[in-house]
């Protein structure tokens, strides 16, 4: 047994995301998350085409369940996410350059007007980069331009000023391209003075491909340089649907290294999973033949990768 991964140390929080709905989940899926993090995410719920799927009509229902929830359990909630090129709705997309704005402020007004003191922390800005490191070819690129994000920052930090403020990507994690784009984005926004708190490291894995831990971790330290905090916001690690022992002890160790190298920088914040049970993920519905990426199995029990982050937790 040993100590649930929210106790095993104080200096970062760890957490899972909620899918919508999750009130609704049998008795087993809260016996064994409820316990074990501190911070949750929603995975779908409070994103753009959730909360306000038609202009200035908000629907608050899923996301004010998940953080009640969080305030009778003592959970801290990442809120995911203002700008992004997914999941948002059509009526946003058409808008001219000015109304785009105009529509941006009002929603991020207004969430976080109505998320006040209940949200810590916000994604404003997801996967903004390709991963050749040009700025992502979305319709608020194209509408926009770049400045769509350092707007979005300001915005967000002019509503909330007590709210982190999160850049969040994937493929951030090892050196390269896309990553470069993203340190020298955030360094331009640090010298003008651009709001912005934390780097959002997605670390959605595959066994299949190697990771460099010490590019991990010196990739991290570059951006530690900057000031900013660090945040592993959606972490798996995907194996083949019929895995097996061999498969399940590689994907252990990836879950080791890298919260071993997180433990070693003071600047990370938060260690979170993108789930907490293979029975509910994203992955097999989008990478064909992956699937078993996280900590609990599809009854719950733990497996080689719970133990692997327990022990990595407790590592300094
Ligand atoms: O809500 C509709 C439902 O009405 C409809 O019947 C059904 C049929 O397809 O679709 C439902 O919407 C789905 C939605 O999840 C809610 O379940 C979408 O099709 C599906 O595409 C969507 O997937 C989400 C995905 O983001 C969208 O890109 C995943 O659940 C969610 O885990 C995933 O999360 C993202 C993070 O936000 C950002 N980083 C990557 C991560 C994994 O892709």
């Amino acid at each position: 047994t040993g100590k649930r991964l929210k106790d095993v140390q104080s200096r970062v929080m760890v957490g899972t995301e909620f899918s919508s709905g999750f009130t609704n989940m049998d008795s087993t899926f809260f016996n064994t998350a409820t316990p074990e993090f501190n911070i949750v995410t929603a995975e779908n719920c409070m994103k753009w085409s959730d909360l306000e799927p038609s202009q200035n009509n908000f629907t608050w229902t899923e996301g004010d369940r998940l953080v009640n929830w969080a305030k009778a359990n003592n959970y801290t909630v990442h809120g995911h996410t203002f700008v992004w090129y997914n999941q948002t709705p059509n009526w946003v997309q058409n808008l001219n350059a000015n109304a785009m704005e105009a529509a941006m402020n009002n929603h991020i007004d207004k969430v976080m007007a109505h998320y006040k003191g209940k949200i810590p922390i916000w994604d404003v800005a997801n996967e903004c980069f390709e991963d050749n490191g040009t700025y992502r070819n979305s319709f608020w690129y194209r509408v926009m331009g770049k400045s769509y994000i350092e707007k979005a920052f300001i915005r967000a930090r002019a509503a909330d000023p007590s709210v982190k403020l999160i850049y969040n990507d994937y493929n951030l994690e090892y050196t390269g391209p896309k990553s470069n784009a993203a340190y020298e984005m955030l360094k331009d926004f640090k010298s003008r003075g651009i709001p912005v708190d934390g780097i959002g490291f997605q670390m959605h894995l595959d066994i299949q491909y190697a990771i460099d831990y010490n590019d991990f971790a010196k990739n991290m330290q570059r951006f530690a340089d900057l000031g900013l905090e660090i945040y592993i916001t959606e972490m798996d690690v995907r194996v083949s649907s019929n895995t097996n022992s061999a498969e399940l002890d590689k994907q252990a160790s990836y879950y080791k290294n890298i919260i071993e190298k997180c433990m070693a920088q003071p600047a990370v914040k938060a260690i979170q999973f993108w789930g907490f049970t293979d029975k509910y993920s994203w992955v097999p519905g989008t990478f064909q033949g992956r699937d078993n990426a996280l900590l609990f199995d599809k009854n719950y029990n733990p497996k080689s990768a719970y133990y692997a982050v327990q022990a990595a937790l407790a590592t300094t």
